[in-house]
């Protein structure tokens, strides 16, 4: 017998007109939409009417359905795991913007052509830092994401610029528990951005699983995080890049 699904409706806003983004997901299966990374970036990405965009790890569809729901003319929308899509397939349907996105099964930017383009393109990249030795509850192990979390986000600013129009640009949501140098050395190197938003979150659910593990990467300087309350916080960044 299956489970019941969970339910999220986040409020969205389109030429002053309110929108409802509905999602039905069942979280052991698909990543459950987050607050502070799902929300904000789906409530705080500038969206053109004449975008195509590039939803890389769609998850729920949270970004893509968003994006078609804000106006964006086509969205394609990439997971590696078949439930991920099927959910987000059923939910662009449940929000009328099916015909909008082209949904694809793949790894990151492998089920592209080498020829397309796009105005935007969002992730919220998979960027647990995989200690190697733990198990953890599905949807967790598909997050993982290399030792120090930075293997999705790396390929996203590295491979990203082959697949922007001229004025394109990649909205996406970082942890600072992922070694963040690396990642601000890359936007440094190659890219111009701008912090759209800052957020500090308490660690939940796997971040306290890995909290040893993460001890040491932050020792290491592959990881941040602080304390308040004696609680670990993380920092959690929406980031707007444009290719330099
Ligand atoms: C952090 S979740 C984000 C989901 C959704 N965008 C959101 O913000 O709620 C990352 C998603 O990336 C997917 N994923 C994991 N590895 C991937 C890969 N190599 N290529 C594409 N998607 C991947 C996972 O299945 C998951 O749905």
């Amino acid at each position: 017998m299956s489970r019941p699904l969970h339910n999220t409706s986040i409020p969205l806003t389109r030429e002053g007109q309110n929108l409802t983004l509905t999602l039905e997901y069942d979280p052991l299966q698909v990543y459950a939409p987050k607050a502070y990374s799902s929300v904000l970036l789906v409530r705080n990405v500038d969206v053109k009417p004449d975008d195509v965009a590039l939803d890389l790890g769609t998850g729920t569809g949270v970004y893509a359905i968003g994006i078609a729901m804000l106006g964006a003319r086509h969205v394609v929308a990439v997971d590696i795991s078949e439930q991920a899509l099927e959910t987000a397939r059923n939910n662009a349907q449940l929000n009328n913007v099916a015909e909008q996105i082209d949904f694809r099964q793949g790894s990151m930017f492998d089920p592209l052509q080498e020829h397309e383009r796009f105005s935007l393109i969002v992730s919220n990249p998979p960027c647990l830092p995989d200690p190697g030795e733990i198990d953890l509850v599905i949807p967790g192990t598909i997050m993982l994401s290399g030792s120090d979390g930075t293997q999705h986000a790396t390929m996203l600013l590295e491979q990203g610029p082959d697949y922007l129009t001229p004025e394109g640009r990649i909205v996406f949501v970082y942890p600072s528990t992922s070694n963040p140098r690396k990642i601000f050395g890359l936007l440094d190197r190659y890219y111009n951005y701008e912090i759209i938003a800052e957020i500090e979150i308490p660690f939940y659910l796997h971040f306290l699983e890995l909290w040893t593990y993460l001890e040491g990467l932050k020792a290491a300087g592959l990881s941040d995080f602080h304390e308040k309350y004696r609680v670990p916080y993380r920092t959690y960044w929406l980031f707007r890049a444009r290719p330099k």
